[in-house]
């Protein structure tokens, strides 16, 4: 069949769809200048061209690193665009909860569709978003909220529906990436790589979020959300960040044949579903050892299709512009079917949504590397290794540190068998207690990822 014969029967709608835009930061400029490079590209896929009609920024008159040239100058009043009667889809690069939650919910009432990027809304206030959506039958495409330009949730809302999804891990902040990436290859210095990813454009407007483990919370629950059926529950997470790792332990991890990552881990269990966020030991020969920098990945286990990995720029303007135009395009071609046989917002149908518990962070079951720092003398370890013993904890391997000189204590490095993270507190308390330990201990979980 010739080209032209095929498009015979296809009507082109001449009408381009009317985007308004709101916010004008990195992900704005790059989603301008991919829609002005590539827009016949995008338009021979969309079916119809895609304009942007009108922008609105909290700030209009604020210099832009990008050229704004061939769309509408900004202006301050988002209420106004998220109301205007000429506008088929609000995207919504804003970031952060308020305004963009009033903003969102307004435009939805009034009838349109929705675009964002906003992890935070998504994770936070998606529950009450997709309810308000699916009365008003518009949709709200969250693409670029999770894993920057990786289509991440398109793969698991369509690709992967046959399957029954086991577990997920992924590095999914680009910012904690770059950071550990930099001081394991570059020995560089944690501040020191925190500001460059801030010159990059990679980090929030407040990093704290990245590397305190929130801004991966948010997208873990809403990866886990659309893996396993359950509603978007972010408050049920365990969050730890990345500001107590130091090179040592970067170091004693490389040494055993692991590189730390920071990881969110979502795992289906007989009692229900592990959610948590945290700094990992991952085997150095695996996948995920190799992502570096900005870069994110995500491990899938689905019973059917088995392990898939899903690796891309986890952060960056028109990366995550890539995955804010797929939805545009997503959403114009959707629009002329029954809003009930549209993709459901998190995969599974609103009204089968299931309470499948979360499991308390002490019922989560990982090996672990401890760092102590103990006394040179003989017996410590001993008495270490006995209260792992008592608390049925197993010991893989032992490392124990030449002292600096002058120094009274060493570090001992501990790799352990898997064990419930309840019995691993109650042991690290009571070696805290040894008169024999100085200092905090260090727990790193580890995870086979197999
Ligand atoms: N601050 C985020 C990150 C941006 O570093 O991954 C992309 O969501």
């Amino acid at each position: 069949m010739s080209a032209r014969s095929f498009s015979a029967e296809y009507k082109r709608n001449p009408q381009p769809m009317q985007v308004g835009l709101l916010g004008l930061g990195t992900v704005a400029g790059g989603m301008i200048e991919v829609l002005r490079r590539n827009r016949a590209e995008i338009e021979r896929r969309a079916g119809r061209g895609i304009d942007i009609v009108r922008t609105a920024t909290r700030n209009p008159s604020k210099p832009r690193s990008f050229s704004t040239a061939g769309i509408p100058q900004p202006d301050g009043d988002a209420e106004a665009l998220v109301r205007s009667p000429g506008i088929d889809i609000v995207v919504e690069l804003i970031g952060g909860l308020e305004p963009a939650r009033t903003l969102v919910l307004e435009a939805i009432r009034h009838g349109k569709h929705v675009v964002t990027a906003n992890k935070a809304l998504i994770a936070m206030h998606g529950n009450e978003l997709f309810e308000e959506a699916h009365r008003r039958g518009v949709i709200v495409s969250f693409e670029a909220a999770v894993g920057g330009g990786i289509p991440i949730i398109k793969v698991l809302r369509e690709g992967l529906v046959g399957n029954c999804i086991d577990s997920l891990a992924g590095i999914i902040n680009g910012t904690c990436n770059f950071i550990l990436s930099e001081m394991d290859l570059r020995g560089g210095n944690f501040d020191e790589a925190l500001a460059e990813a801030g010159r990059l454009g990679y980090a929030e407007v407040d990093a704290s979020f990245d590397i305190d483990g929130t801004d991966a919370a948010h997208k873990l629950a809403i990866l886990s959300a659309i893996a396993f059926g359950i509603p978007l529950q972010f408050n049920r997470i365990y969050v730890e960040g990345i500001s107590g790792i130091c090179y040592d332990d970067i170091a004693y991890a490389r040494e055993l044949g692991y590189r730390i990552k920071h990881l969110g881990v979502a795992r289906r269990r007989p009692g229900g579903i592990e959610l948590r966020v945290h700094p990992a030991m991952i085997p150095i020969d695996h996948l995920l050892a190799g992502v570096q920098g900005v870069m994110n990945a995500v491990l899938l286990h689905g019973d059917a299709i088995g392990p898939t990995v899903y690796y891309g720029a986890g952060a960056g303007g028109e990366q995550t512009a890539s995955a804010v135009i797929a939805d545009l395009v997503d959403v114009t071609r959707t629009l002329s079917s029954r809003h009930g046989d549209r993709v459901p917002y998190l995969a599974f149908q609103p009204d089968s949504l299931r309470d499948i518990p979360i499991l308390p962070i002490a019922e989560a079951e990982t090996a672990c590397y401890l760092r102590l720092r103990a006394l040179d003398r003989p017996g410590v370890l001993a008495q270490v290794a006995g209260i792992l013993g008592e608390m049925d904890i197993s010991i893989e391997a032992v490392l124990q540190k030449e002292p600096m000189r002058g120094a009274q204590h060493v570090h001992v490095i501990l790799l352990t068998q898997r064990v419930r993270e309840g019995n691993m507190n109650r042991a690290l308390d009571r070696i805290r207690g040894l008169s024999s330990i100085s200092g905090d201990i260090v727990r790193i979980r580890v995870e086979p990822l197999n």
